[in-house]
């Protein structure tokens, strides 16, 4: 059981560097649950959080893979794995996710909302399925899950939140927009319940990496060279884990990364725009 976090949320004492705030003491011992643990980022954070003697319940749709995590896990670190396999683009899924953890009286310590997707070109030539299941997946089940797990956190006063949203959510991103817009909607959601919450003993933390080698681009058919300086899953999990750990309400993977959306701020919005659309701008077009 984790007192020591609750109880420095609830002072608001919270000590940079002071063990009980690493990732390890953390959550040691909890459940988790984590969206999209079938690849890249969601992979990495269910790692790390096993070694970390995390318990935890994986959800994706490629239920193969997440069999072969759980077991992988649950083997080396001895921590108990569930799989649940959910198409987060269907309305009820999150909600058939909760009613897994609670069939199996599973106490969710730790949400983890990540699974995502982008979708590159000109908006208006991308099946609008895609468009409004990019909607669903990137918002509509964060909403929903975060609605559904984080009523008894508050009642027990300590819980903890990671939305994966991206340095994507800090400008538009031309040819990626509902993308940006999506992510944009996750960093403001995570910032506005992370002071809702705080003085509830619940933390809520947004990570934003910038690009990462996870099978995202491959499924956004993005081009390469929009993906020059990506950073590894493995860094990202890690950033992500330690931030919310610290208390952080958002959190940006990578000094760069970090120097250049704080730095956009100062610039106008429509130049910032323009630059990347320069930068993403498809071939021949
Ligand atoms: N990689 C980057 O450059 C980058 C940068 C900034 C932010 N992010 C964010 O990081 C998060 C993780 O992405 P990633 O980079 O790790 O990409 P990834 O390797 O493509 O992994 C995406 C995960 O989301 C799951 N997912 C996608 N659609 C789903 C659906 N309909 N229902 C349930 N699960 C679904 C996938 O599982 P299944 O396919 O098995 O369902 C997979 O586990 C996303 O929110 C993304 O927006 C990524």
């Amino acid at each position: 059981m984790k007192q020591p976090f609750s109880c420095a949320l609830e002072t608001e004492a919270f000590v940079p560097n002071d063990p009980k705030n690493q990732p390890r003491n953390r959550w040691s011992g909890e459940w988790a649950l984590i969206t999209g643990a079938s690849a890249g980022i969601g992979w990495e954070l269910a790692k790390q959080l096993a070694a970390a003697g995390v318990h935890m319940v994986l959800t994706a749709r490629r239920t193969d893979r997440l069999q072969k995590l759980a077991a992988e896990l649950s083997t080396k670190h001895g921590v108990n794995v569930e799989v649940f396999t959910a198409d987060l683009t269907r309305s009820d899924a999150p909600g058939e996710i909760h009613a897994f953890t609670s069939r199996k009286n599973l106490e969710i310590e730790l949400l983890i909302n990540n699974a995502g997707f982008g979708a590159f070109g000109y908006n208006h030539e991308i099946p609008e399925d895609r468009l409004l299941e990019m909607v669903q997946v990137n918002c509509s089940a964060v909403v929903h899950l975060t609605r559904l797990y984080v009523p008894a956190m508050v009642e027990r006063r300590h819980g903890d939140v990671l939305i994966v949203a991206s340095t994507a959510a800090f400008q538009a991103v031309p040819f990626n927009s509902v993308y940006a817009a999506t992510k944009a909607f996750d960093l403001l959601f995570a910032e506005g319940i992370s002071e809702e919450l705080r003085p509830l003993g619940v933390n809520v933390c947004a990570l934003c990496p910038g690009p990462t080698t996870t099978e995202f681009q491959q499924v956004a058919q993005q081009p390469d060279r929009t993906f020059k300086v990506a950073e590894t899953a493995e860094k990202v999990a890690r950033v992500g884990l330690e931030g919310l750990a610290k208390g952080k309400s958002y959190v940006i993977s990578g000094a760069m990364n970090r120097l250049m959306m704080e730095s956009e701020r100062l610039a106008p919005r429509r130049f910032v725009a323009k630059m990347a659309a320069k930068m993403m701008r498809p071939e021949g077009s």
